[in-house]
Protein backbone atom coordinates (compact mmCIF):
# COMPACT_ATOMS: atom_id res chain seq x y z
CA UNK A 1 0.00 0.00 0.00
CA UNK A 2 1.08 3.87 -0.94
CA UNK A 3 0.91 6.30 1.99
CA UNK A 4 -1.90 9.27 0.10
CA UNK A 5 -2.46 12.57 1.32
CA UNK A 6 -5.96 13.20 2.37
CA UNK A 7 -6.46 16.38 0.90
CA UNK A 8 -3.86 19.15 0.09
CA UNK A 9 -0.05 18.78 1.02
CA UNK A 10 -0.72 21.09 4.20
CA UNK A 11 -3.04 18.03 5.41
CA UNK A 12 -0.89 16.00 7.59
CA UNK A 13 -3.27 13.74 8.81
CA UNK A 14 -1.91 10.58 6.61
CA UNK A 15 -4.75 7.29 5.74
CA UNK A 16 -3.49 4.63 3.90
CA UNK A 17 -5.19 4.23 0.40
CA UNK A 18 -3.84 1.55 -2.23
CA UNK A 19 -2.76 3.29 -4.61
CA UNK A 20 -1.49 0.60 -6.49
CA UNK A 21 -5.31 0.17 -7.32
CA UNK A 22 -4.91 1.81 -10.33
CA UNK A 23 -2.87 -0.99 -11.98
CA UNK A 24 -5.85 -3.53 -11.36
CA UNK A 25 -8.57 -4.50 -12.52
CA UNK A 26 -11.62 -2.73 -11.63
CA UNK A 27 -13.41 -4.98 -9.53
CA UNK A 28 -10.34 -5.94 -7.53
CA UNK A 29 -9.56 -2.73 -7.05
CA UNK A 30 -12.71 -1.96 -5.71
CA UNK A 31 -12.31 -4.83 -3.47
CA UNK A 32 -9.07 -3.79 -2.20
CA UNK A 33 -11.00 -0.12 -1.60
CA UNK A 34 -13.61 -1.89 0.54
CA UNK A 35 -10.94 -3.55 2.53
CA UNK A 36 -9.26 -0.83 3.13
CA UNK A 37 -12.08 1.14 4.09
CA UNK A 38 -13.01 -1.43 6.67
CA UNK A 39 -9.61 -1.13 7.85
CA UNK A 40 -8.72 2.12 8.35
CA UNK A 41 -11.38 4.81 7.99
CA UNK A 42 -13.35 4.13 10.58
CA UNK A 43 -13.24 5.12 13.99
CA UNK A 44 -9.91 3.09 15.05
CA UNK A 45 -8.37 3.18 11.43
CA UNK A 46 -5.04 5.22 11.80
CA UNK A 47 -4.29 9.08 11.45
CA UNK A 48 -0.78 9.94 11.05
CA UNK A 49 1.19 13.43 12.36
CA UNK A 50 4.11 13.75 9.47
CA UNK A 51 5.16 17.31 10.99
CA UNK A 52 6.57 18.39 14.39
CA UNK A 53 3.45 20.93 15.09
CA UNK A 54 0.71 17.64 14.54
CA UNK A 55 3.19 15.49 16.40
CA UNK A 56 2.99 17.75 19.17
CA UNK A 57 -1.03 17.93 18.86
CA UNK A 58 -0.69 14.15 19.30
CA UNK A 59 1.92 12.99 21.79
CA UNK A 60 1.36 15.99 24.27
CA UNK A 61 -2.80 15.89 23.59
CA UNK A 62 -4.23 15.20 26.43
CA UNK A 63 -6.44 12.70 24.23
CA UNK A 64 -3.83 10.57 23.17
CA UNK A 65 -2.59 9.18 26.48
CA UNK A 66 -3.54 5.70 25.81
CA UNK A 67 -2.57 3.16 23.49
CA UNK A 68 -4.45 0.64 21.11
CA UNK A 69 -3.88 -2.47 22.86
CA UNK A 70 -3.14 -5.30 20.13
CA UNK A 71 -4.53 -8.81 19.96
CA UNK A 72 -0.86 -10.00 20.72
CA UNK A 73 -0.11 -7.25 23.07
CA UNK A 74 -3.31 -8.16 25.03
CA UNK A 75 -2.04 -12.02 24.36
CA UNK A 76 0.80 -11.51 26.26
CA UNK A 77 -0.47 -9.81 29.42
CA UNK A 78 1.19 -6.10 28.15
CA UNK A 79 -2.16 -4.59 29.09
CA UNK A 80 -0.85 -4.77 32.81
CA UNK A 81 2.73 -4.02 31.46
CA UNK A 82 3.65 -0.21 31.70
CA UNK A 83 3.35 0.42 28.12
CA UNK A 84 -0.06 -0.37 27.07
CA UNK A 85 -2.10 -0.22 31.00
CA UNK A 86 -4.45 2.83 30.23
CA UNK A 87 -2.84 6.62 31.66
CA UNK A 88 -5.97 7.76 32.97
CA UNK A 89 -5.53 4.87 35.93
CA UNK A 90 -3.61 4.62 38.88
CA UNK A 91 -1.65 1.48 38.20
CA UNK A 92 -0.52 2.90 35.26
CA UNK A 93 0.84 6.20 37.55
CA UNK A 94 2.11 4.39 40.27
CA UNK A 95 4.77 2.06 37.89
CA UNK A 96 5.60 5.72 35.76
CA UNK A 97 6.62 6.74 39.47
CA UNK A 98 7.90 4.01 40.79
CA UNK A 99 10.47 2.92 38.27
CA UNK A 100 10.95 6.68 37.36
CA UNK A 101 12.20 7.17 41.17
CA UNK A 102 14.51 3.95 40.70
CA UNK A 103 15.86 1.90 37.96
CA UNK A 104 15.25 4.46 35.16
CA UNK A 105 16.07 7.72 37.88
CA UNK A 106 19.24 9.54 37.46
CA UNK A 107 21.06 8.33 40.21
CA UNK A 108 20.50 4.70 39.91
CA UNK A 109 21.48 5.04 35.98
CA UNK A 110 24.52 6.33 37.17
CA UNK A 111 24.77 3.81 40.26
CA UNK A 112 24.55 0.97 37.61
CA UNK A 113 27.50 2.85 34.88
CA UNK A 114 30.03 0.24 36.10
CA UNK A 115 28.35 -2.40 35.64
CA UNK A 116 27.38 -1.70 32.25
CA UNK A 117 30.83 -0.80 31.69
CA UNK A 118 31.82 -4.20 32.86
CA UNK A 119 29.03 -5.57 30.16
CA UNK A 120 30.81 -3.36 27.54
CA UNK A 121 34.17 -4.54 27.82
CA UNK A 122 33.24 -8.29 28.10
CA UNK A 123 31.87 -7.52 24.89
CA UNK A 124 35.18 -6.09 23.72
CA UNK A 125 37.09 -9.27 25.11
CA UNK A 126 34.80 -11.66 22.81
CA UNK A 127 35.65 -9.68 20.09
CA UNK A 128 39.57 -9.80 20.49
CA UNK A 129 39.43 -13.71 21.54
CA UNK A 130 38.36 -14.10 17.85
CA UNK A 131 41.42 -12.96 16.49
CA UNK A 132 43.64 -10.05 14.62
CA UNK A 133 40.87 -8.56 12.28
CA UNK A 134 38.88 -10.94 13.09
CA UNK A 135 34.69 -10.71 10.73
CA UNK A 136 32.44 -9.89 13.33
CA UNK A 137 28.77 -10.49 13.08
CA UNK A 138 27.41 -7.46 15.11
CA UNK A 139 23.70 -8.21 15.79
CA UNK A 140 24.61 -11.30 17.78
CA UNK A 141 27.35 -9.76 19.59
CA UNK A 142 25.19 -6.01 20.35
CA UNK A 143 22.21 -8.06 21.19
CA UNK A 144 24.20 -10.61 23.99
CA UNK A 145 25.36 -7.68 25.32
CA UNK A 146 21.90 -5.77 25.55
CA UNK A 147 20.26 -8.53 26.92
CA UNK A 148 23.02 -8.70 29.64
CA UNK A 149 22.25 -5.50 30.34
CA UNK A 150 18.98 -5.64 30.59
CA UNK A 151 18.92 -8.40 32.73
CA UNK A 152 21.20 -6.89 35.08
CA UNK A 153 19.00 -3.98 35.51
CA UNK A 154 15.40 -5.94 35.87
CA UNK A 155 16.61 -9.02 37.45
CA UNK A 156 19.89 -8.14 39.03
CA UNK A 157 21.45 -10.93 37.13
CA UNK A 158 23.74 -11.18 34.17
CA UNK A 159 22.96 -14.59 33.26
CA UNK A 160 20.83 -15.91 30.43
CA UNK A 161 20.35 -18.58 27.90
CA UNK A 162 18.50 -19.18 24.52
CA UNK A 163 15.26 -19.86 26.33
CA UNK A 164 15.73 -16.58 27.12
CA UNK A 165 16.90 -14.99 23.42
CA UNK A 166 13.80 -17.20 21.85
CA UNK A 167 11.39 -15.88 23.99
CA UNK A 168 11.99 -12.28 22.93
CA UNK A 169 12.24 -13.18 19.49
CA UNK A 170 8.59 -14.90 19.87
CA UNK A 171 7.19 -11.19 21.33
CA UNK A 172 8.22 -9.76 18.57
CA UNK A 173 7.41 -11.78 15.84
CA UNK A 174 4.35 -11.53 17.08
CA UNK A 175 3.96 -8.36 18.00
CA UNK A 176 5.09 -7.07 14.75
CA UNK A 177 3.02 -9.24 12.59
CA UNK A 178 0.22 -7.80 10.71
CA UNK A 179 -2.88 -9.72 12.43
CA UNK A 180 -6.25 -9.38 10.50
CA UNK A 181 -8.01 -10.14 13.71
CA UNK A 182 -6.69 -6.75 15.12
CA UNK A 183 -9.15 -4.91 12.55
CA UNK A 184 -12.00 -7.67 11.52
CA UNK A 185 -13.43 -8.56 15.38
CA UNK A 186 -15.03 -11.87 13.51
CA UNK A 187 -11.15 -12.89 12.37
CA UNK A 188 -10.36 -12.45 16.05
CA UNK A 189 -12.28 -15.13 17.09
CA UNK A 190 -11.36 -17.34 14.54
CA UNK A 191 -7.57 -16.78 15.07
CA UNK A 192 -6.75 -17.96 11.96
CA UNK A 193 -3.47 -16.75 12.55
CA UNK A 194 -2.63 -18.65 15.58
CA UNK A 195 -1.86 -15.46 17.18
CA UNK A 196 -3.60 -16.03 20.51
CA UNK A 197 -2.33 -19.45 20.62
CA UNK A 198 1.10 -18.70 20.18
CA UNK A 199 0.62 -15.97 22.50
CA UNK A 200 -1.01 -18.16 25.33
CA UNK A 201 2.29 -20.60 24.51
CA UNK A 202 4.51 -17.71 24.92
CA UNK A 203 2.91 -16.72 28.19
CA UNK A 204 3.25 -19.83 30.07
CA UNK A 205 7.39 -20.44 29.23
CA UNK A 206 7.52 -16.40 30.45
CA UNK A 207 5.74 -16.83 33.56
CA UNK A 208 7.75 -20.00 34.74
CA UNK A 209 10.97 -18.00 33.60
CA UNK A 210 9.86 -15.15 35.48
CA UNK A 211 8.69 -16.71 38.72
CA UNK A 212 11.58 -18.67 39.29
CA UNK A 213 13.52 -15.11 39.06
CA UNK A 214 11.15 -13.63 41.47
CA UNK A 215 10.65 -16.60 43.83
CA UNK A 216 14.88 -16.63 43.95
CA UNK A 217 14.50 -12.81 45.11
CA UNK A 218 12.27 -13.66 47.95
CA UNK A 219 14.37 -16.44 48.83
CA UNK A 220 17.25 -13.91 48.99
CA UNK A 221 15.54 -11.08 50.80
CA UNK A 222 14.33 -13.62 53.59
CA UNK A 223 18.08 -14.68 53.97
CA UNK A 224 19.50 -11.66 53.56
CA UNK A 225 17.56 -8.90 53.76
CA UNK A 226 19.35 -7.07 51.68
CA UNK A 227 17.64 -3.89 50.68
CA UNK A 228 20.82 -2.37 49.11
CA UNK A 229 21.15 -3.94 45.56
CA UNK A 230 17.55 -2.32 44.26
CA UNK A 231 17.10 -4.44 40.62
CA UNK A 232 13.39 -3.79 39.46
CA UNK A 233 12.29 -7.36 40.59
CA UNK A 234 13.24 -5.82 44.16
CA UNK A 235 11.41 -2.55 44.06
CA UNK A 236 8.13 -3.93 42.94
CA UNK A 237 8.71 -6.77 45.99
CA UNK A 238 9.53 -4.11 48.00
CA UNK A 239 5.88 -2.12 47.28
CA UNK A 240 3.34 -1.55 49.46
CA UNK A 241 -0.51 -0.34 50.37
CA UNK A 242 -1.76 0.65 47.10
CA UNK A 243 0.99 0.24 45.10
CA UNK A 244 1.42 -3.60 46.05
CA UNK A 245 1.04 -5.97 43.24
CA UNK A 246 -0.01 -8.95 42.44
CA UNK A 247 2.69 -11.83 41.29
CA UNK A 248 1.04 -12.22 37.80
CA UNK A 249 1.09 -8.20 37.27
CA UNK A 250 4.68 -8.01 38.05
CA UNK A 251 5.68 -10.62 35.41
CA UNK A 252 3.87 -8.70 32.74
CA UNK A 253 6.09 -5.28 33.92
CA UNK A 254 9.20 -6.90 34.34
CA UNK A 255 8.47 -9.40 30.85
CA UNK A 256 7.69 -5.62 29.24
CA UNK A 257 11.01 -4.53 30.39
CA UNK A 258 13.08 -7.21 29.14
CA UNK A 259 11.22 -6.90 25.85
CA UNK A 260 11.46 -3.35 25.14
CA UNK A 261 14.95 -2.66 26.42
CA UNK A 262 17.05 -5.25 24.48
CA UNK A 263 16.32 -5.05 20.55
CA UNK A 264 15.99 -0.90 20.82
CA UNK A 265 19.40 -0.64 22.10
CA UNK A 266 20.86 -3.04 19.84
CA UNK A 267 19.18 -1.92 16.89
CA UNK A 268 20.66 1.92 17.24
CA UNK A 269 24.12 0.26 18.11
CA UNK A 270 23.87 -1.90 14.94
CA UNK A 271 23.29 1.19 12.75
CA UNK A 272 25.49 3.22 14.12
CA UNK A 273 28.37 0.70 13.93
CA UNK A 274 27.04 0.27 10.12
CA UNK A 275 27.04 4.04 9.78
CA UNK A 276 30.83 3.91 10.89
CA UNK A 277 32.15 1.28 8.66
CA UNK A 278 30.83 3.12 5.74
CA UNK A 279 31.64 6.66 6.81
CA UNK A 280 35.36 5.74 7.59
CA UNK A 281 36.48 9.30 8.27
CA UNK A 282 33.83 10.17 10.91
CA UNK A 283 34.79 7.38 12.70
CA UNK A 284 38.53 8.28 12.29
CA UNK A 285 37.31 11.68 13.65
CA UNK A 286 35.51 10.31 16.33
CA UNK A 287 38.67 8.31 17.28
CA UNK A 288 40.50 11.44 17.19
CA UNK A 289 38.29 12.55 20.12
CA UNK A 290 38.97 9.24 22.10
CA UNK A 291 42.61 9.31 21.57
CA UNK A 292 42.15 13.32 22.77
CA UNK A 293 40.54 12.76 25.61
CA UNK A 294 40.99 9.05 26.64
CA UNK A 295 44.08 8.33 25.07
CA UNK A 296 45.55 4.84 24.56
CA UNK A 297 46.72 3.42 27.79
CA UNK A 298 43.40 2.96 29.38
CA UNK A 299 40.05 1.54 29.23
CA UNK A 300 37.16 4.18 28.36
CA UNK A 301 35.68 5.25 32.24
CA UNK A 302 32.04 6.71 32.65
CA UNK A 303 33.55 9.91 33.01
CA UNK A 304 35.02 10.82 29.88
CA UNK A 305 31.67 10.19 28.10
CA UNK A 306 30.85 13.68 28.97
CA UNK A 307 34.15 15.16 27.35
CA UNK A 308 33.41 13.04 23.95
CA UNK A 309 30.82 15.62 21.68
CA UNK A 310 31.44 14.38 18.64
CA UNK A 311 30.75 11.01 19.73
CA UNK A 312 27.46 11.68 21.05
CA UNK A 313 26.37 13.73 17.79
CA UNK A 314 27.06 10.31 15.91
CA UNK A 315 25.00 8.97 18.31
CA UNK A 316 21.85 11.86 17.43
CA UNK A 317 22.57 11.46 13.84
CA UNK A 318 21.91 7.95 13.66
CA UNK A 319 18.59 8.10 15.40
CA UNK A 320 17.69 10.70 13.02
CA UNK A 321 18.50 8.90 9.99
CA UNK A 322 17.89 5.27 11.15
CA UNK A 323 15.35 6.27 14.21
CA UNK A 324 14.72 2.17 16.06
CA UNK A 325 10.92 2.84 16.55
CA UNK A 326 9.84 5.08 13.22
CA UNK A 327 6.80 5.60 13.80
CA UNK A 328 6.86 5.93 17.87
CA UNK A 329 5.77 2.13 17.41
CA UNK A 330 3.89 2.18 20.30
CA UNK A 331 1.07 4.29 19.15
CA UNK A 332 -1.30 6.33 20.90
CA UNK A 333 -5.11 6.16 20.97
CA UNK A 334 -7.68 8.94 20.97
CA UNK A 335 -9.79 8.51 24.45
CA UNK A 336 -12.30 11.26 23.35
CA UNK A 337 -12.68 13.28 20.07
CA UNK A 338 -9.60 15.75 19.39
CA UNK A 339 -8.26 18.17 17.23
CA UNK A 340 -4.84 17.33 15.14
CA UNK A 341 -3.64 20.36 12.56
CA UNK A 342 -7.08 21.51 12.51
CA UNK A 343 -8.85 18.26 11.90
CA UNK A 344 -11.47 16.16 13.97
CA UNK A 345 -10.22 13.27 14.85
CA UNK A 346 -12.99 11.11 17.14
CA UNK A 347 -12.47 8.87 19.55
CA UNK A 348 -11.14 5.56 19.02
CA UNK A 349 -8.58 6.61 16.39
CA UNK A 350 -5.24 5.23 16.46
CA UNK A 351 -2.72 7.68 16.36
CA UNK A 352 0.93 7.81 15.14
CA UNK A 353 3.95 9.94 14.83
CA UNK A 354 5.83 9.37 11.38
CA UNK A 355 9.19 10.18 13.39
CA UNK A 356 11.24 8.89 10.15
CA UNK A 357 9.04 11.17 7.54
CA UNK A 358 9.98 14.32 9.88
CA UNK A 359 13.34 13.22 10.62
CA UNK A 360 13.84 12.71 6.93
CA UNK A 361 11.96 15.76 5.36
CA UNK A 362 14.63 18.43 3.69
CA UNK A 363 12.45 21.68 5.30
CA UNK A 364 13.15 20.48 8.54
CA UNK A 365 16.61 19.13 7.94
CA UNK A 366 18.74 20.29 5.31
CA UNK A 367 20.16 17.08 3.05
CA UNK A 368 18.18 15.01 5.37
CA UNK A 369 19.58 11.92 3.46
CA UNK A 370 23.28 12.74 4.17
CA UNK A 371 24.97 11.62 7.61
CA UNK A 372 26.39 14.36 9.18
CA UNK A 373 26.89 14.17 12.85
CA UNK A 374 28.33 17.72 12.51
CA UNK A 375 24.69 19.11 12.04
CA UNK A 376 24.36 19.01 16.02
CA UNK A 377 27.92 19.97 16.68
CA UNK A 378 26.05 23.53 17.41
CA UNK A 379 23.39 22.22 20.55
CA UNK A 380 25.52 22.97 23.42
CA UNK A 381 23.72 21.06 26.46
CA UNK A 382 21.20 20.58 25.40
CA UNK A 383 20.42 16.14 24.30
CA UNK A 384 18.42 17.02 21.03
CA UNK A 385 16.56 14.19 21.17
CA UNK A 386 12.78 14.63 22.03
CA UNK A 387 12.49 18.73 23.09
CA UNK A 388 11.34 20.28 19.74
CA UNK A 389 10.02 17.14 18.23
CA UNK A 390 11.93 18.14 15.65
CA UNK A 391 13.82 14.63 16.53
CA UNK A 392 11.81 12.25 18.97
CA UNK A 393 12.70 9.16 18.33
CA UNK A 394 12.08 8.23 22.37
CA UNK A 395 8.40 9.92 21.69
CA UNK A 396 7.13 12.70 23.97
CA UNK A 397 4.75 13.65 26.39
CA UNK A 398 3.32 11.94 29.26
CA UNK A 399 3.76 8.54 27.61
CA UNK A 400 7.52 9.31 26.58
CA UNK A 401 10.18 6.53 26.85
CA UNK A 402 11.18 5.96 30.59
CA UNK A 403 14.65 4.29 29.12
CA UNK A 404 15.53 6.94 27.10
CA UNK A 405 18.24 7.97 30.15
CA UNK A 406 19.68 4.35 30.40
CA UNK A 407 19.45 3.82 26.91
CA UNK A 408 21.83 6.36 25.69
CA UNK A 409 23.83 5.79 29.02
CA UNK A 410 24.52 2.32 27.26
CA UNK A 411 24.47 3.18 23.88
CA UNK A 412 27.32 6.42 24.00
CA UNK A 413 30.18 3.98 26.29
CA UNK A 414 29.86 1.18 24.94
CA UNK A 415 30.34 2.48 20.85
CA UNK A 416 33.13 4.62 22.85
CA UNK A 417 34.21 1.32 24.05
CA UNK A 418 33.94 -0.23 20.35
CA UNK A 419 35.79 2.98 18.49
CA UNK A 420 38.47 3.12 20.91
CA UNK A 421 39.75 -0.42 21.23
CA UNK A 422 39.19 -1.45 17.03
CA UNK A 423 39.42 0.00 13.77
CA UNK A 424 35.93 -0.74 11.84
CA UNK A 425 36.50 -1.56 8.12
CA UNK A 426 34.17 -3.47 5.43
CA UNK A 427 34.91 -7.47 4.21
CA UNK A 428 36.08 -7.66 0.90
CA UNK A 429 32.93 -8.60 -1.35
CA UNK A 430 30.15 -8.02 1.83
CA UNK A 431 28.43 -4.56 1.22
CA UNK A 432 27.18 -2.45 4.02
CA UNK A 433 23.70 -2.51 2.98
CA UNK A 434 21.33 -0.14 4.37
CA UNK A 435 18.17 -1.35 3.69
CA UNK A 436 15.30 -1.10 5.96
CA UNK A 437 12.97 -3.75 7.47
CA UNK A 438 10.22 -2.60 9.81
CA UNK A 439 9.31 -5.40 12.19
CA UNK A 440 8.79 -3.69 15.95
CA UNK A 441 11.63 -1.55 15.37
CA UNK A 442 13.62 -0.53 12.03
CA UNK A 443 15.75 -3.05 11.64
CA UNK A 444 18.83 -3.41 9.24
CA UNK A 445 17.30 -6.09 6.54
CA UNK A 446 21.07 -7.50 6.19
CA UNK A 447 22.71 -7.75 9.46
CA UNK A 448 26.30 -6.02 9.33
CA UNK A 449 29.09 -8.16 9.10
CA UNK A 450 32.30 -6.15 9.33
CA UNK A 451 36.03 -6.32 10.51
CA UNK A 452 37.30 -5.57 13.70
CA UNK A 453 41.15 -4.90 13.85
CA UNK A 454 42.42 -4.03 16.98
CA UNK A 455 43.96 -0.50 17.15
CA UNK A 456 46.80 -0.96 19.14
C1 LIG B 1 17.37 3.20 21.72
C2 LIG B 1 16.56 2.79 22.66
C3 LIG B 1 15.08 3.08 22.77
C4 LIG B 1 14.24 3.73 21.90
C5 LIG B 1 14.57 4.37 20.55
C6 LIG B 1 12.92 3.73 22.52
C7 LIG B 1 11.80 4.31 21.96
C8 LIG B 1 10.55 4.35 22.59
C9 LIG B 1 9.40 5.02 22.05
C10 LIG B 1 9.36 5.78 20.72
C11 LIG B 1 8.37 4.87 22.92
C12 LIG B 1 6.96 5.44 22.77
C13 LIG B 1 6.93 6.86 23.37
C14 LIG B 1 5.66 7.65 23.16
O1 LIG B 1 4.59 7.09 22.93
O2 LIG B 1 5.75 8.90 23.23
C15 LIG B 1 8.87 4.08 24.02
C16 LIG B 1 8.12 3.69 25.11
C17 LIG B 1 8.59 2.88 26.13
N1 LIG B 1 9.89 2.43 26.29
FE1 LIG B 1 11.46 2.84 25.08
N2 LIG B 1 13.00 3.08 23.72
C18 LIG B 1 14.30 2.66 23.92
C19 LIG B 1 14.81 2.00 25.02
C20 LIG B 1 14.06 1.58 26.10
C21 LIG B 1 14.60 0.88 27.24
C22 LIG B 1 16.09 0.56 27.46
C23 LIG B 1 13.53 0.60 28.08
C24 LIG B 1 13.51 -0.11 29.40
C25 LIG B 1 14.39 -0.97 29.84
C26 LIG B 1 12.34 1.14 27.45
C27 LIG B 1 11.06 1.07 27.98
C28 LIG B 1 9.95 1.68 27.43
C29 LIG B 1 8.62 1.62 28.04
C30 LIG B 1 8.24 0.87 29.32
C31 LIG B 1 7.77 2.38 27.23
C32 LIG B 1 6.27 2.63 27.43
C33 LIG B 1 6.04 3.87 28.27
C34 LIG B 1 4.56 4.18 28.50
O3 LIG B 1 3.73 3.90 27.64
O4 LIG B 1 4.24 4.71 29.59
N3 LIG B 1 12.69 1.73 26.26
N4 LIG B 1 10.21 3.78 23.80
Amino acid sequence: MDATLSSTTHDYLLLLLPASATFLSPLLAALLVVVASLLWLFPGGPAWALRPDTARDILYGAAFADRPVKDAARGMLFHRAMGFAPSGGDYWRALRRVSGSHVFSPRCVAASAPRRRAIGERMLERLAADGEEAVVGMRRVLHAASLEHVMDTVFGTTRYDEEVEAMVKEGYDLLGMFNWGDHLPLLKWLDLQGVRRRCRALVRRVDVFVRTIIDEHKQRKRSADDDENGDFVDVLLGLQGEDKMTESDMVAVLWEMIFRGTDTVAILLEWIMARMVLHRDIQAKAQEELDAIVGRGRAVSDADVAGLRYLRCIVKETLRVHPPGPLLSWARLAVHDARVGGHHVPAGTTAMVNMWAIAHDPEIWPEPDAFRPERFAGEEGSDGVGGDLRLAPFGAGRRVCPGKALALATVHPWLAQLLHRFDWEPVAGVDVDLSERLNMSLEMEKPLVCRAKPRW
